[in-house]
Parts: C-alpha cells; structure tokens; sequence
C-alpha cells in the first residue's frame, strides 16, 4: 500500500489535554489514517494527514442508509516507554465481518496494521502516561457514494482517528449500576447484533438515556424473543460467578463477539477455572442471588476493560452483588489484562505487539 504522509504543520498542532482528566472520547490527535474505495479500482489513496473535517456529499449513503462499521482498540504506553497494542489484527478482521454482513469491502488486514503503526509512531506523544489512561483507536468504514437507492454504495471511505482517553465509565473501576431492561431490546436472531455498526448504538440510546435518568449507568439487554435470556450490556459483554462457575452468554449472533470476552475466556481457563457459554436467564441471576451463590456480575469491553457490576435493577426489585464492591475475579482479572496490556507481563498468547 502507498501511503502518503502530510504532517500537520507546527502551528497548527493541536495543544495536549490534562492527562488527568481526558474522560472518553473528547480530544483527538494532530493526525488521521484516511483511504479510499471505489468499485472496479479496490482500496486507493492512503494517507496519514492532519485531523481534518471531511467534506461529504450530502446524498452520501451511509447519511441515508446507514452503511457505517467500527471498532475500538487501544495503544498503550509500558513503563518502559514502549508503546503497545493489544490484539489489534483481530479488531481488523472483526471490522471485516461487518463489512461482510453490509455488503462493504474488506481491508487488507496487514497493509491497514502497518499504516495504524505509522500513525501511532507520528502521533506517538500522544499516547498518555498517566495511570489507567490509553489512547484509543477508533477505525471506521462508511458508504461515501451520492445515490438515494437502496444497494451496496460503490464507494467508501475508511479513517482511523485516535483519542487520548481516560476511563470510560465516570466510576472508573468501581461498580457499576445497571439497570435491566425489558421494554427495548437491542437486537433479534438475523440481524446486525453481532456486528459492530453504528445503526445498533443509535437504536440503544433511548434506554441508555432512560436508565441514565433513573441513576443507572448502563443497559443489561435481554433477548428479542422472549425477553428473559441474558444479552450484553450497553457497550460490553457480561459474565457471572455463581457458585464455581464462571457464565457468559454464547455468540448466538444477536450479541457481539468481544475481544476483551474472548481473552477473558481464555485466560480463565488458563488459570483452570471452568467458564461456559450458555444461555443463562435473568430469573437464574435472581434466583442465584437470592440463595447466595451469585459471587460476582462483571462486564468486558476494550473501552470499559473489565467493569464490576455493583447492582442490577430489574422490575422495580434491586439486586445487589457482592454487597456493591468488587469481586476476586474481576479484580484479578482486569489487574492481568491491564498488566499484558501495559506490557508489564509477558502475553500468554501472543496477544500483544509493540510499534
Ligand atoms: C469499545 O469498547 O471499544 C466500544 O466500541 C464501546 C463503545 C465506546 C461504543
């Protein structure tokens, strides 16, 4: 891949943000990875330029039908100064089964990682030191062609933009309130739940704005169809520690396959502990808190790493776990993520790379 690089000029660098207080989402870097697609030609004119406002057709597609894909990962910097990413080619290939599913093209995997490289090094002050802060990574895929029919776009636009950030919930590590609920569900058997587009996000914003309302900071979702199967949370997967089984929903392609879910497996069984994947309902929960064997609910994400669930709010009743604290399992768990991820622990699986 021929990749053109415009640095942003000096005095147009964007000043730093308190590394303290970043919170998620809100500064971003001196510098984006944009490329291009058109039918009959495939991927053409990569570049790393300065952050910059795009200029889109007002008939663009995704504005219209909504063909937008994403994922979120992280760059990390060790103590060591290095900086490191964590499973970052299985973000790219799960960006490509979102494409797949909306009938947009696949990214070469390996040109796209050594381009996202590229710009982590330009942008490499960037990446923030302070504890428990990381630079997150957001690539993004979205139907540039001006038509009005319904169909495949013929041209696309992909980015990656890169945002120092802090902890994603304003709880940081401490447990969280999750409200369930079974008014809205967030995605049926066939349809999009298992990919990463951003039409799933708009649709879970109402409930996410009702349960903020009543003093939640999240959404347990339940299943379409009858309403009682555990999902996932707002922007995680969930598990539970009942008695000495550790539970997750299985990807039954309504709920998405996390990274973070997948390496919590497998680090789990590593330490011999037995992890399912099976459908497990929110009756169970309840009934398993009521006789004592519920130990922990904690909730997986790349943005929110490991979240312990402190409550669950269901019909009007409040199930509190672990007397609102967090449990054994989450803790150690997010401490060895966050130690792999930082590099301060060498990966089991060779899950991390360094620029
Ligand atoms: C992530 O965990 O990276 C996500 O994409 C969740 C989100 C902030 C939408």
């Amino acid at each position: 891949m021929d990749l053109q690089i415009e640095r942003v000029a000096e005095n147009e660098a964007r000043p730093k943000p308190d590394q303290n207080a970043l919170g998620f989402g809100r500064h971003f870097t001196d510098h984006m990875l944009v490329m291009h697609y058109t039918e009959g030609k495939g991927w053409h004119d990569a570049a790393i330029q300065p952050y910059r406002n795009f200029s889109l057709d007002p008939a663009a597609m995704v504005l219209h039908y909504g063909q937008a894909i994403f994922e979120g990962m992280k760059a990390y910097r060790g103590k060591d100064e290095n900086i490191y990413l964590f499973r970052p080619a299985d973000n790219i290939e799960r960006l490509n089964r979102s494409a797949a599913r909306l009938c947009m093209p696949q990214l070469p995997v390996a040109e796209v990682l050594l381009a996202l490289k590229e710009l982590l090094r330009l942008d490499r002050d960037w990446i923030p030191s302070a504890n428990g802060a990381t630079l997150y990574i957001r690539p993004t895929m979205i139907a540039t062609e001006a038509a009005l029919g319904v169909r495949p776009a013929k041209q696309y636009l992909f980015f990656v933009i890169l945002s120092p950030v802090g902890a994603y919930y304003p709880e940081g590590f401490n447990p969280v309130r999750i409200y369930v609920t079974d008014k809205y569900v967030r995605a049926v058997p066939g349809g999009v739940g298992d990919i990463k587009t951003a039409g799933n996000y708009a649709a879970s914003i109402m409930a996410a704005v009702e349960a903020q309302q009543a003093g939640f900071t999240q959404v347990l979702w339940l299943d379409a169809v009858e309403r009682r199967y555990i999902e996932e949370v707002g922007t995680m997967n969930i598990f539970f520690v009942i008695g000495d089984e550790i539970i997750t929903p299985p990807l039954g392609g309504s709920i998405l396959p996390g990274i973070t879910r997948d390496s919590v497996i497998q680090l789990v069984r590593d330490w011999g502990l037995a992890v399912v994947e099976r459908r497990i309902s929110i009756t169970e929960v309840l009934a398993a808190q009521e006789d004592g064997s519920l130990k922990e609910i904690f909730g997986t994400g790349t943005a929110a790493v490991i979240s312990p669930v402190g409550s669950l709010h269901y019909q009007g009743q409040d199930c509190v776990i672990n007397n609102g604290k967090t449990g054994a399992l989450s803790q150690r768990l997010f401490d060895e993520i966050q130690a792999i991820q930082y590099g301060v622990r060498k990966s089991p699986h060779d899950w991390v790379t360094s620029l």
